[in-house]
């Protein structure tokens, strides 16, 4: 019976799995594929398929979703992320929190859910181990489920560990248009790892995050800094960069030194310019908006 169940869940998870490459010409090899394993396949060979030079590894194998997110936001148990462990709020933290829980109405405690996992994660340099969470729970008397959840749906939780820094590039459109591709690469060869892994001395993780609403200063990542706990916390956007760029970034933080945040090229987004070839090019005169606005549009000029 258990094994009839794995196996239905297997089925299932290679379906979605499959109906989300979206490809019509595969669907064919979908429904084979699928059927295969209804029939006894211990892996659809689909999923085994090199699909636009990546090769797709199912869910089951990997334990996880795609997105680099969801890497960090599924509980591992390991000897640091257990049940067993315990999680201490230092005295400092502990009155901070006090003053957060005081914003709100005795009644509605668990509206510091957010601020106070935020605290949580800053004091276990970078991550929400189970028993961190329980604890926020406990002071919010609300069930360890609804703290889980909150957790686990905001991409700036992490609930399992990550370096002291964690790189986050931004894989969206206009980042993507800009180049971030090029920084990707130029990250994991000066790291050593891949998008979703942390390097083998603890010290940095690289994450794919979606826009994070520096757009006008493509490409851009943004770095969370957990190597001081909450007194040295920082949470910094680098804009505008350059391949070039991120190595020097990642060099300063290896050295402890503050890397120049924000733009490397402008104010905000002034002077006008654009990351072209590799490098920062200013450009003159106006891009877009090149006439002057026509106005509302009025469909009776009666009324
Ligand atoms: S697309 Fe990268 S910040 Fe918006």
């Amino acid at each position: 019976m258990r094994r009839a169940v794995q196996k239905l869940a297997l089925v299932a998870e290679s379906a979605t799995a499959c109906s989300s490459l979206h490809q019509q010409a595969l669907a064919p090899l979908c429904t084979s594929a699928t059927s295969a394993l209804a029939q006894g396949a211990s892996q659809s060979p689909l999923c085994q398929s090199n699909y636009r030079g990546r090769v797709f590894v199912p869910a089951s194998t990997r334990g996880f979703a795609a997105n680099s997110h969801d890497l960090f936001n599924q509980h591992k148990d390991t000897p640091d992320n257990n049940a067993d462990n315990v999680f201490e709020w230092t005295e400092a933290n502990l009155k901070r929190a006090q003053d957060i829980i005081d914003r709100y109405p005795p009644n509605y405690k668990a509206s510091a859910v957010i601020p106070l996992l935020d605290l949580a994660q800053q004091q276990n340099y970078g991550f929400l181990s189970l028993p961190a969470m329980n604890s926020v729970a406990k002071m919010l008397e609300m069930t360890p489920i609804r703290v889980y959840e909150v957790a686990t749906f905001y991409s700036m939780f992490n609930r399992s560990k990550v370096g002291k820094y964690h790189i986050q590039l931004c894989g969206t459109t206009p980042c993507r248009l800009q180049g971030a591709q090029h920084l990707q690469d130029t990250l994991e060869k000066t790291l050593g790892i891949h998008i979703g892994e942390t390097t083998k001395d603890g010290m940095f993780t690289l994450s794919e995050m979606e826009c994070m609403g520096a757009c006008v200063n493509a490409p851009m990542l943004a770095v969370a800094d957990y190597s001081g706990g909450v007194e040295g916390y920082s949470y910094n956007y680098y804009e505008d960069l350059t391949p070039a760029d991120t190595v020097k970034i990642i060099e300063a933080l290896r050295k402890g030194e503050k890397p120049k945040i924000n733009s490397q090229y402008r104010n905000k987004a002034e002077p006008r310019g654009v990351i072209q070839d590799g490098k920062w090019t200013p450009s003159e005169g106006t891009l877009t908006l090149t006439t002057p606005p026509r106005g509302p549009i009025v469909t009776n000029p009666d009324l």
